[in-house]
């Protein structure tokens, strides 16, 4: 892509690996052989210290979600910045109220009855509150999660999560047990959808009867899940969740920290097209649109169950946070983004499908609207994960001027979540590139 003028930043790469190296924890990971110095953004496209320019195809790990310093947004937090910071939700502030309430009409479609909305920085802050809220209103404390989710990396969002990769060896909360994800390429009884008669979504109520008490205190789930792989599960699959878990007398929370706000095209929220109502919706990353900004929204009932108790977050509402947040509402209504996520995400899975039929290293084309990936093997019949070849895809992609991300237990699916806001032009460039580097891979490995 073409360069544009960046000013050099005070810190050359070297220097910044070199601090990073000494003062920060070894496991802070960087994408890509030759990590990016990012130093500037504008709506889709980022720059580096060079001045080189990139299409942004995963939005800062899902999190820039109507693009990168939005115009319309950045005075809105500029104005706040330099009016009021911070005083905590012990003073009122009109940002905050507004935001609850905005929330409110917004989960209209996913549930009339999630009115009471709470604030965090992040999502596995909001994940671990909902997992208080369902203990606090069920009286019950066992949980049912999926195999291949990602939930967060504090103790109760960690133990949630399906996938040993993210988990380190701790003393995990204990009640919380793994039911299979609605992962047809590689569903774990070999069978074939819709044959299979959705024996995963069934498998719930095994996991409920055979490790749990026979009661539980919550389901949760993400609508297409994001660094399991864009494991996106079949129609039916949420609505034969829901009746189990609410057979077992649990709630049903969707994890819409990646799915939520339009990425999944026209729908507020992911679990919309599944047509099931949670009790509890948790959120982040692109609600902030790069504000730290997390939050719940549940049901009055619900909420109810945390009256007489103690419940703050320092920093959770902040006039700054909330501002970004009212912004990002206002900006997906203004642009129709949600919509523009399902045409130019519905071009870019066609381009992706067209690129299996040629690329034999593409085992599978996932997800929905701009919750896009693909899953990269060996071969095609024993499905064998390319995982290096995935790394070397990246780094290809990146030299060319694009970044991509990657998920999956081992690593071998490229994940493409732009910005709402890009274009049929930077989908056309997404496939010209992708195309280049599979091929170059392909013959790297013949
Ligand atoms: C689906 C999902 N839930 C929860 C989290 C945790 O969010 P955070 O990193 O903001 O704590 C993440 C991302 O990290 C996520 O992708």
């Amino acid at each position: 892509m073409a360069k544009s003028t960046v000013s050099k930043m005070s810190l050359s790469t070297k220097e910044i690996a070199e601090l990073r190296a000494k003062h920060l924890l070894p496991s802070t990971m960087t994408y890509f052989t030759d990590p990016v110095n990012i130093v500037k953004g504008e709506m889709q496209y980022v720059y580096d210290d060079a001045g080189k320019k990139y299409l942004d195809g995963f939005s800062a790990v899902v999190t820039i979600s109507v693009g990168h310093c939005h115009p319309d947004i950045v005075p809105k937090i500029q104005a706040q910045v330099a009016t009021l910071q911070h005083m905590t939700t012990l003073y009122f502030h009109p940002n905050i109220a507004l935001y609850a309430k905005k929330m409110a009409e917004a989960a209209k479609n996913a549930n009339p009855a999630l009115h009471v909305s709470f604030f965090t920085n992040a999502g596995c802050e909001a994940n671990e509150l909902a997992a208080i809220l369902a203990k606090n209103y069920t009286k019950q404390m066992e949980f049912v999660a999926l195999r291949h989710s990602f939930h967060g990396r504090t103790l109760m969002a960690m133990s949630l999560t399906g996938q040993s990769v993210w988990r380190h060896s701790l003393p995990y909360v204990f009640g919380v047990y793994h039911a299979p994800a609605g992962y047809c390429y590689r569903c774990p009884f070999a069978m074939t959808y819709p044959s299979c008669d959705m024996a995963c979504a069934k498998e719930i109520e095994g996991v409920i009867k055979y490790s749990s008490s026979g009661k539980i205190a919550g389901f949760i789930a993400e609508p297409i899940q994001g660094f399991g792989g864009v494991v996106d599960p079949p129609k039916e699959y949420f609505k034969i969740a829901y009746d189990i878990v609410k057979k077992y007398g649990g709630v049903f929370i969707a994890d819409e920290v990646q799915t939520g706000f339009g990425r999944t095209g026209d729908k507020f929220f992911g679990i919309e097209h599944w047509g099931v109502k949670p009790d509890i919706i948790t959120m982040a990353k692109g609600i902030g649109n790069g504000a730290p900004l997390g939050g719940i929204i549940a049901t009055t009932d619900i909420a109810e169950s945390m009256r007489g108790k103690v419940h703050f977050n320092t920093y959770g509402g902040n006039p700054v946070s909330m501002a970004a947040g009212l912004g990002v509402l206002e900006v997906l209504e203004k642009y129709n983004y949600a919509h523009n996520a399902t045409v130019v995400g519905k071009y870019i899975k066609d381009k992706l499908m067209e690129l299996m039929g040629r690329h034999k290293i593409i085992g599978d084309v996932r997800g929905k609207g701009l919750m896009l990936g693909f899953e990269l093997v060996k071969d095609r019949k024993t499905k064998e994960p390319a995982a290096k070849e995935t790394l070397r895809i990246m780094d290809l992609a990146k030299d060319r001027g694009l970044l991509v991300g990657k998920g999956a237990m081992a690593g071998n699916v490229i994940r493409i979540k732009p910005p709402l806001c890009i274009t049929k032009d930077d989908a056309d460039f997404i496939y010209k590139t992708l195309d280049e580097c599979l091929s170059i891979v392909e013959k790297e490995t013949k």
